[in-house]
């Protein structure tokens, strides 16, 4: 099984990550590490790119641009959570809230976006998403997050270049 949009979605892919990256402060996120040698940005672009192919093989019916934006931002804490420091504590319970915030500074989120970003860390977070998109967001997040899936796809990606 291969994860690979078609040429049309791929453009629609890069034209929002291009847009989110224009209107927003993730590029600081590339010199944050999520997993491994991964770093935020990459694990978000790899989270948003399998959360889009997920929706489009089970032609689920989203809307692409809420989908792509919620799952770009869904990482969007902008900070070394490596780092030790207090306010890093408790990360994987605090970090989708501190997103949101952050996301809310940069764009006028939609309902569903919103829901995307806050319930991403279901169950650990134990309030279930609402939308559809969020639950394909909680489990594409946690493929990308299988460390070699995500660093796979990731290359892929930016062989594309
Ligand atoms: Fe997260
Ligand atoms: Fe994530």
């Amino acid at each position: 099984m291969t994860v690979k949009l078609s040429p049309a979605d791929e453009r629609i892919f890069r034209q929002i990550l291009a847009e989110v990256c224009r209107q927003s402060r993730i590029l600081q996120s590339v010199h944050y590490i999520q997993h491994g040698s991964t770093s935020v940005f990459r694990h978000s672009v790899a989270v948003a790119y399998v959360s889009f192919w997920i929706v489009r093989s089970l032609r689920l019916a989203v809307e692409a641009r809420t989908l792509i934006r919620g799952a770009l931002l869904h990482d969007y804490f902008l900070y070394d959570w490596h780092e030790k420091d207090d306010s890093h504590k408790w990360h994987g319970f605090y970090h989708a809230g501190k997103a949101l915030r952050n996301a809310m500074e940069d764009f006028e989120l939609n309902e569903v976006e919103q829901d995307m970003i806050r319930r991403h860390m279901f169950p650990l977070n134990p309030v279930p998403p609402r939308h559809v998109e969020s639950w394909v967001l909680c489990i594409a997040d946690k493929i990308c997050s299988g460390g070699e899936t995500a660093e796979g796809i990731v290359k892929r990606i930016w062989q594309q270049e």
